[in-house]
């Protein structure tokens, strides 16, 4: 494994980190989940996302147990705010109220005194920033938070918090956790330049583009069993809008290029995104432990030039590059 920092923070992180969306407490048995950690660890993930939503608030649970055991100092454990996690009108977003009772409810699911990472998940239009960023402060200094960051917050949602804390001497993001993968791109253009400006790592997500940058969905054939796609519990209605057929087409071109450069197409699609420097770590992840093998051989890959001209374009057509469509709800979910 090879490590990087996060944003310009002192913390050093792993070129890939495990998260257990849609897995841990849902699609998978709480064994496959244990074994997909595992892997992990032994593959020297040391870096863990999740958020208080997921499955519920089961996916910390799960988690937490499959952590049981390890040496805390050696992990980075990541969790994220702002979906809601009850039916009560101050159980979302970012309120003052719903950060303290969230934070104390993921450090009791995960067993763990603190999180390296504490992630706003959407941008809250209902909050005053300032009283977010002051919430996330006082975590910081009660050391129940060690760093902050946003998820999936435009470059102007990231400029404006940045300068509030400047402002009020509050602790500043140090990173922003985007969708990015070589169909999705749509962070390059304003986010990561001022990310760059500002020392803000991003922390992306769905890299694989939900497994389907690994080939593996075959235009015009039924998906393989087992795989996200056939999870009708909920994977299949997320991972449906990225299985069209012209999208599938392009992607089966790349099998070539990816052999060409030894690697398999999911090594390939992680390490295109680790081409990025202002990228800190790349979170995959993993219904089986040998997915979880596969993809850790990304780290340290460095690729050609030629070859990442080439993968554009094959990709070109269906590459999506819009900064606006980064949009969190308008009105708290
Ligand atoms: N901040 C946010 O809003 C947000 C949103 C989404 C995700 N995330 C974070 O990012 C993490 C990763 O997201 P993601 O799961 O969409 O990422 P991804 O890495 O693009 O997709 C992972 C899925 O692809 C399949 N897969 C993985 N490796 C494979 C391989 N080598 N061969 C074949 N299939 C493979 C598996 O699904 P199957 O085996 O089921 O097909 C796996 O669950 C999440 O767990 C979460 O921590 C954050």
């Amino acid at each position: 494994m090879e490590f990087r920092h996060l944003g310009r923070s002192g913390l050093m992180v792993s070129e890939l980190a495990y998260g257990n969306w849609i897995t841990h407490g849902s699609q998978i048995e709480e064994e496959a989940a244990a074994a997909c950690v595992k892997a992990a660890l032994d593959e020297g993930i040391t870096t863990f996302d999740t958020a208080d939503v997921y499955a519920g608030t089961r996916a910390e649970e799960v988690l937490g147990r499959a952590l049981r055991g390890q040496r805390r100092e050696s992990l980075e454990i990541f969790t994220k705010v702002y979906w809601p996690t009850g039916d009560g009108r101050n159980d979302r977003g970012l309120s003052r109220k719903h950060i303290f009772e969230s934070i104390h409810g993921s450090l009791r699911r995960l067993g763990t005194d603190y999180v390296d990472l504490y992630q706003a998940h959407r941008f809250d239009h209902e909050t005053p920033l300032e009283e977010t960023l002051r919430a996330f402060d006082d975590l910081v200094r009660q050391g129940k938070v060690l760093y902050v960051g946003v998820s999936e917050w435009r470059a102007e949602e990231i400029a404006r918090a940045l300068k509030i804390a400047d402002e009020m001497g509050l602790d500043r993001i140090v990173s922003n956790q985007p969708q990015y993968s070589m169909l999705w791109r749509v962070i390059e253009s304003e986010v990561v330049p001022l990310s760059e400006r500002e020392g803000v790592g991003q922390v992306v997500f769905s890299p694989l583009a939900q497994g389907v940058l690994t080939g593996k969905y075959v235009p015009g054939q039924a998906p393989p069993a087992g795989s996200r796609a056939t999870d009708a519990e909920g994977g299949a209605s997320v991972i449906k809008r990225v299985l069209r057929e012209e999208v599938l087409t392009r992607v089966q071109r790349l099998r070539p290029i990816a052999e060409e450069a030894g690697l398999s197409m999911a090594q390939l699609a992680v390490a295109w995104v680790l081409q990025n420097p202002n990228v800190s770590s790349a979170i995959i992840g993993a219904s089986r432990p040998e997915q979880v093998r596969d993809n850790a051989r990304a780290a340290g890959v460095r690729l050609d030039p030629a070859l990442l001209k080439r993968i554009d374009e094959v990709l070109e057509p269906v590459i999506e590059r819009d900064p606006a469509r980064t949009v969190s709800p308008p009105r708290r979910p």
